[in-house]
Order: C-alpha cells, then sequence, then structure tokens
C-alpha cells in the first residue's frame, strides 16, 4: 500500500513538473499508467470467498491475500449472528467453518493444540472443520466456498 502512495505522490509530481515547464494536459498517459498499476495490483490480492448458510443462502464475498475468513466476515459485513466474538485470539470457537474435502486438505497450515482445543467445544464438529480465524487467504484459495454451521458455541461462557 505504501509502495502505491508513492508511486501514486512520484507520478503527481513528474506530472505536476511536466505540466509546469510544457504545459502537458492532465490526461497524461503518466497518471493513468500508474492507476491502472494500482487497480492491477488490486485485482492480483483479492480472493472471493462464499458462506454457505445452513439453510443454504449463499453469501458472496472477497478478501484480500493475507486477510483470515474472520476478517472476510467483518470487513464484508457479513451477518453471522455471534461470529468471532473472540476477535480472533482463540477462546470462543465462534468462528467455527466447514470446509469441503478438497479445500480442506489443500490449506497450508494443519491446526495446532490451541485451534484444536476450541474445535472440540464447537457444535456440529466435522473432520474438516477449521476455525476462520486461524485460516489465512492465499490467491490459491480463489472461489473458496465454506459451510457456516447452524449453531455457534462461545466457549467463553461455559
Ligand atoms: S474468533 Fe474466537 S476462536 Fe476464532
Amino acid at each position: 500500500m505504501l509502495v502505491i502512495n508513492t508511486c501514486r505522490n512520484t507520478a503527481r509530481l513528474a506530472l505536476r513538473s511536466a505540466w509546469l515547464r510544457n504545459n502537458v494536459p492532465i490526461s497524461s498517459p503518466i497518471a493513468s499508467r500508474t492507476f491502472s498499476l494500482g487497480l492491477a495490483l488490486k485485482q492480483q490480492d483479492v480472493v472471493n470467498v462464499t458462506f454457505v448458510r445452513a439453510n443454504g443462502t449463499k453469501i458472496k464475498t472477497s478478501g484480500k491475500v493475507g486477510d483470515s475468513l474472520l476478517d472476510v466476515v467483518v470487513n464484508n459485513s457479513v451477518d453471522l449472528d455471534g461470529f468471532g466474538a473472540c476477535e480472533g485470539t482463540l477462546t470462543c470457537s465462534t468462528c467455527h467453518l466447514i470446509f469441503k474435502t478438497n479445500d480442506f486438505e489443500k490449506l497450508p497450515d494443519k491446526p495446532g493444540d490451541e485451534e484444536l482445543d476450541m474445535l472440540d467445544l464447537a457444535y456440529e464438529l466435522t473432520d474438516t472443520s477449521r476455525l476462520g480465524c486461524q485460516i489465512t487467504l492465499s490467491k490459491d484459495m480463489d472461489g473458496l466456498e465454506v459451510h457456516v454451521p447452524s449453531t455457534i458455541n462461545d466457549a467463553r461462557s461455559a
């Protein structure tokens, strides 16, 4: 992000200098090329994720590479009651999500002991369950579809 802003500022200064020296029109290719580069970088980072409620309703969202699935829910204002109650501190299990077997097997990181302990407290646990706050998006996850259990358990209230 900082690089993009720096490029924009540099391009803006170069454009302004050129305009002052040579009366270059404001629609110079320098400005539009810089804008297009920024947009292209942004598109590369986008990861589309669909959340499927227990009733089958699909919620299409997008995040960016490096976001957790909890970030995606929060940043897209997805209405999942109680989801992510502990804000990713691994103390609630409300971010329980169920993956398709193929997607589950491709996840790069396996759950640690803390996540497994929290998963044990989740309702509707399956062999392909994970905690959304522990899943970090990568570009190859684009098109991911995850199922949201019908009930959640906030382990903090036990
Ligand atoms: S948000 Fe609480 S365990 Fe993931």
